[in-house]
């Protein structure tokens, strides 16, 4: 069955190659991208299944405008991918303010805004999907990425909320969580040089082996990862949240199990501090 999708930051790597999957398969798509000469070879293949449209995901304005005309000229939109998304390098103290802020006018509040923007319009048409990129990182962090990891951390919370709020209405929510995968995003990754004193630190050393790693060190295909996304969009009952790579498999297992461990271990102390009426009847 063809069904309609639209995505945002189609011009490279998980949303281009989606994109490209999903034209192929002769499903219809509304992609949104900065630069929409990115997608003039698609445009030229595929006619009118493909609905073009200019749109920097931090303007607000211009987001809620277009997914606006999405639904006014296709009617109906099945699967919202939000994806759009950038990468924030190096020492926390590093960053200037104006970094910082559109690490998170980007990868946060964007993808909050879309999905306040379509819900009205899910909701209306009976259902859909909204699928959001996180990351293994939304689970566990490394040195070097704070700002990124704090992206990701703040849409793993914000999507747990809203999967409960939206699943009456027939609206399914997945947060897509891959590792490391062989797109842009290194490269599009604004990298910024560490203070001197963090010479020989662990968090400059584990960057300078990220950055060193040769290809085949990074697990993730992208095409193989569009094809997951293209399945999850079209479960019946999608996941809350689905990884993507072996990378991400071990590393989020792991983090789990020893925050899990680690939550066991403070019972004792947690459990002295309830007042001495309370129920628990609302926990
Ligand atoms: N690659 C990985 O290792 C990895 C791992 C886990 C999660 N992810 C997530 O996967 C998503 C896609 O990344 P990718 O790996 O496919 O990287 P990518 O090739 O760099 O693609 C990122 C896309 O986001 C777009 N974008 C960035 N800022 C934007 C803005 N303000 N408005 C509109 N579009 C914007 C880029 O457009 P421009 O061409 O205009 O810059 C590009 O189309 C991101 O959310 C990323 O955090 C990636």
């Amino acid at each position: 069955m063809s069904t309609t999708w639209f995505i945002t930051g189609t011009s490279s790597g998980l949303g281009r190659h989606l994109t490209e999957l999903l034209l192929e398969r002769g499903h219809r798509v509304a992609a949104t991208l900065r630069d929409p000469t990115r997608l003039a070879d698609l445009a030229a293949q595929h006619g009118d299944r493909l609905w073009v449209r200019e749109l920097d995901v931090t303007d607000t304005a211009q987001l809620r405008e277009v997914v606006g005309a999405a639904f006014a000229d296709l009617g109906r939109i099945d699967v919202v991918v939000s994806n759009a998304g950038f990468g924030l390098v190096g020492m926390a103290e590093a960053f200037t303010d104006e970094q910082i802020d559109l690490q998170l006018r980007t990868n946060v509040t964007a993808a909050i805004h879309l999905a306040r923007a379509v819900t009205p319009h899910l909701r209306a048409q009976g259902g859909g999907r909204l699928l959001q990129l996180s990351s293994q990182g939304g689970h566990m962090a490394f040195p070097g990425y704070s700002l990124y990891h704090a992206s990701k951390w703040a849409v793993e919370g914000f999507f747990e909320a809203l999967a409960g709020e939206l699943e009456p209405f027939g609206i399914a929510t997945t947060l897509v969580e891959p590792g490391v995968a062989r797109t842009d995003f290194a490269s599009k990754s604004d990298v910024v040089p560490h203070p001197p004193a963090y010479d020989g630190t662990p968090a400059v050393q584990f960057l300078r082996a990220d950055a060193d790693r040769s290809a085949t060190d990074v697990a993730g295909d992208p095409r193989k990862m569009a094809e997951a996304i293209l399945a999850i969009g079209e479960l019946d009952q999608p996941p809350r949240r689905q990884l993507l790579g072996s990378d991400a498999y071990d590393n989020v297992i792991r983090a789990l199990s020893e925050r899990l461990e680690a939550a066991r271990a403070q019972r004792d102390l947690a459990l002295t501090t309830d007042a001495d009426d309370y129920t628990g009847a609302h926990a």
